[in-house]
């Protein structure tokens, strides 16, 4: 990263990731784009060859975090009561629409970048869909003063008094551990004032197979060099995602494999052990 506090070279992939929601009928017309159409076909042969190597690929582990995250929300509000959700890096991300569309109550606050958040709420807006209960908001979690801050946004959008769900999805591992362990202090404390707050992400796991090992590393320094940043593979395993998350500052840490969801949710199944996994923290 060449500027260390400027990751807006990310910003790109949300319009593929983008494109992937909306192929899999996941999404809004109004959160199309053409570049994330574009993206799309040019990674398809890449994502044929990776599904017949590797019995995986983007789009596998893409959807599984995805749907398992939407399945860990939807918990949290039908068993815990929660009704304030801050989606942080939210892109071109759909599940906003459709929280609001399943939870006419619920208070959605998505935030991004600021160009990627104005870009997100001008879409949103032409189709009517902003309103007091759902806002998009810029937000940079590498701010340290000011208002883009995670502190002043959370202060800016939440209800003090109750506990609310933060989401971050394909956004950690595009930095080095010590730089989002940053974050992931400032958001432990953030929640601490909230019992029973909920934080949502995904890690990958490095795989012990050489092969897909090498592939692996090669791809994300690859991508690393396209976003300006540092894609990192985190953890060897769950209990060292688990212990590290705890250190952070969330006391309650779970770490979900897709591959205990097969049987409940409509995810696409990996080959072998799927190298994605859902975190799911409590404060
Ligand atoms: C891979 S996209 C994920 C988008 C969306 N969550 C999804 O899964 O479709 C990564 C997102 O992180 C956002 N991002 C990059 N750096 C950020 C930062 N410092 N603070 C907040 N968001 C950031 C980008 O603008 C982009 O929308």
């Amino acid at each position: 990263m060449k500027n260390p506090s400027d990751s807006s070279g990310i910003s790109f992939t949300a319009l593929y990731t983008g494109a992937v929601w909306h192929q899999n009928g996941l999404s809004d017309d109004s959160l199309a784009t053409s570049q994330g159409r574009w993206l799309y076909h040019l990674m398809t042969p890449f994502e044929a060859a990776s599904q017949l190597i590797a019995g995986g690929n983007l789009r596998t582990f893409l959807l599984q975090r995805h749907l398992i995250i939407d399945h860990l929300i939807e918990r949290a509000i039908k068993e815990q009561g929660i009704d304030q959700v801050l989606e942080i890096a939210c892109g071109m991300s759909p599940r906003g629409l459709r929280l609001r569309q399943h939870h006419p109550t619920l208070h959605v606050v998505e935030a991004d970048l600021p160009d990627m958040a104005a870009r997100k709420a001008l879409r949103l807006m032409a189709t009517n869909r902003l309103g007091q209960h759902h806002q998009v908001t810029p937000i940079d979690i590498l701010a340290e003063t000011g208002e883009y801050t995670l502190e002043a946004v959370v202060e800016r959008v939440l209800d003090p008094g109750k506990p609310f769900i933060v989401i971050t999805e394909g956004l950690t591992s595009y930095f080095p551990l010590k730089v989002i362990d940053g974050f992931w202090q400032r958001l432990g404390k953030v929640m601490a004032k909230q019992p029973g707050s909920i934080y949502l992400s995904e890690s990958y796991l490095m795989p012990q197979q050489p092969l897909i090992r090498g592939g692996l590393k090669a791809s994300a320094s690859l991508l690393g060099r396209m976003t300006r940043s540092q894609v990192s593979f985190h953890f060897e395993d769950d209990e060292q995602a688990r212990e590290h998350l705890e250190n952070q500052g969330f006391p309650e840490v779970r770490v979900h494999n897709p591959a205990d969801f097969y049987d409940l949710l409509p995810i696409p199944r990996s080959r072998q052990d799927p190298f994605v996994r859902v975190i799911e923290a409590r404060s």
